[in-house]
């Protein structure tokens, strides 16, 4: 089939290229040339593995074009996609104009019927709104076309797009039409094989199923983050407790791990715009602000857990310390560090009067870009480099590479003997026995002084 996908952010590029993956002739279109011209020559903007040689592949066999020309990318699609994005208002509600944007674009160069569907996160009513612009753009030209507005939201994970988009858990597709419906069951069929994962609902629904699904999964983090925060106030350990749940099915293992917060561009967006929404509709959605509320105070518990340590000892603190940090993006596997907690801790310990050595495997140059040059911060090229000067060592992402550290290297390079370990990759014993203080998340026993757990 013809696709055209507007938009060549992180949804609008994997869905594109995996699209023309399974033999879909496919153009991008994106408003940013030299975006477009960096594509075309096969440079790919985010880091995700397995998504640049597939690109390239795709692009050379000619099934992926990249373009800023509008008209010739409507001409194009059977089945046109909007990917665009949908960032914050200033009041958490999700901004629409580059969806109505692309709404308008459509309308103005549209000459036979299409299907459009709505790829980005959008809040409920949205396919409503691109619609009516759509259909009032077409009047004004005196142009009557048939077209239908499917949601379709995507559920990509950073780190495993290009996997999620290949092997898809489920296929939602909201539509008012059965023939749109089936069109993009055609469309998917190369997804669809062995069992039906295709889920249709009624448009409405399916707009409102996406941000359920990542609610939910913020309010089980936020959830552990909240039980953790409890665990070291009681002297207990959360990855104790976190085994002791996670084998009731009903629970399950997935999205119980507490930390030093979410970030990324998915759940602190979504969340506030889901509770936004509500609020349109004269409904307090309690639940959802609290899952925000634990998730920034948990941003800044990293920061308490150092402070604690150094107001406890006989120096100044915090100021004048060097802390080694690694990991900077949001999560493993991407060089994003949209709402990351790397930022908070790092402007918190800036604002102590401390020096930052940090390093991430993929987000150094995104992190140069965010942070600017700054005479307390040095960006290293290594987990090693990082520590070398360093006074302690915090741990904020859980790239693979920095679960098994050789702790008496690192007990010789640190000043200050002392692990802050946020993601709770380490066993607090095996740190301890290696001469270094441990402090990680909701782990209560190497917290409270000896024989206070017990009141
Ligand atoms: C998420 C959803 O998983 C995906 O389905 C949706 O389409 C987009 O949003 P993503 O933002 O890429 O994907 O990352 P995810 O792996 O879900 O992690 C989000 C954040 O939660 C990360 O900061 C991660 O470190 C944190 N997290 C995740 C925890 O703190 N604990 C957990 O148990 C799981």
């Amino acid at each position: 089939m013809r696709v055209t996908i507007f938009g060549t952010g992180y949804v609008g590029l994997v869905t594109g290229t995996c699209l023309a993956e399974v033999g879909h002739d496919v153009v991008c279109v994106d408003i940013d040339a030299a975006k477009v011209d960096g594509l075309a020559r096969g440079v790919v903007p985010i880091y995700e593995p397995g998504l640049a040689p597939m690109v390239k592949a795709n692009h050379a066999a000619g099934r992926l074009h990249f373009t800023t020309d509008a008209a010739r990318a409507v001409a194009h699609g059977d089945v046109v996609f909007i990917a665009v994005g949908t960032p914050p208002d200033d009041d958490g509600s999700a901004d629409l104009q580059y969806v109505l944007a692309v709404a308008r674009t459509i309308g103005q160069h549209l000459a036979r019927p299409v299907v459009v569907v709505d790829k980005s996160t959008v809040p409920v009513g949205t396919a409503d709104k691109v619609r009516t612009t759509i259909a009032t753009t077409l009047a004004e030209r005196g142009a009557d076309i048939a077209f239908d507005v499917v949601s379709n939201p995507e559920f990509l994970k950073e780190g495993a797009a290009v996997e999620d988009c290949m092997r898809p858990d489920r296929i939602v597709i909201g539509a008012d039409n059965p023939a749109a419906v089936e069109k993009l069951r055609r469309l998917y069929a190369p997804f669809n094989r062995n069992h039906d994962r295709i889920v249709a609902m009624d448009v409405r629904s399916a707009e409102l199923t996406k941000y359920a699904a990542n609610a939910m999964l913020a309010t089980k983090i936020s959830f552990m983050n909240e039980i953790a925060n409890i665990a070291e106030k009681v002297g207990a350990d959360i990855e104790m407790v976190r085994h002791g749940i996670g084998s009731d099915p009903r629970i399950g293992w997935h999205f119980i791990y507490p930390g030093a917060g979410y970030g990324g561009s998915c759940f602190p967006k979504d969340v506030q715009a889901l509770a936004k929404t509500a609020q349109q509709h004269d409904y307090e959605a309690r639940l959802l602000n609290a899952v925000e509320a634990v998730n920034d105070a948990q941003k800044g518990h990293l920061f308490e857990l150092v402070q604690r340590h150094y107001d406890a000892g006989e120096d100044e603190g915090v100021r004048g310390r060097t802390f080694a940090v690694w990991g900077l993006a949001f999560k493993p596997d991407t060089d994003d560090m949209r709402e990351a907690s790397s930022r908070r801790l790092l402007q918190q310990l800036w604002d102590a009067g401390a020096r930052v050595r940090a390093y991430d495997p993929e987000a150094r140059h995104e992190a140069a870009r965010v942070f600017g040059e700054r005479p307390d911060l040095v960006l290293c090229d290594s987990a090693g480099a990082a520590l070398e000067g360093a006074d302690a060592l915090i741990v904020v992402t859980e790239w693979k590479q920095f679960r098994s550290p050789d702790f008496a290297a690192l007990h010789a390079a640190l000043g200050d003997a002392v692990v802050f370990d946020g993601r709770n990759l380490y066993d607090p014993a095996e740190v301890e026995a290696a001469g270094l203080a441990y402090y990680g998340i909701g782990r209560g026993r190497s917290i409270l002084p000896e024989g206070s757990a017990g009141g």
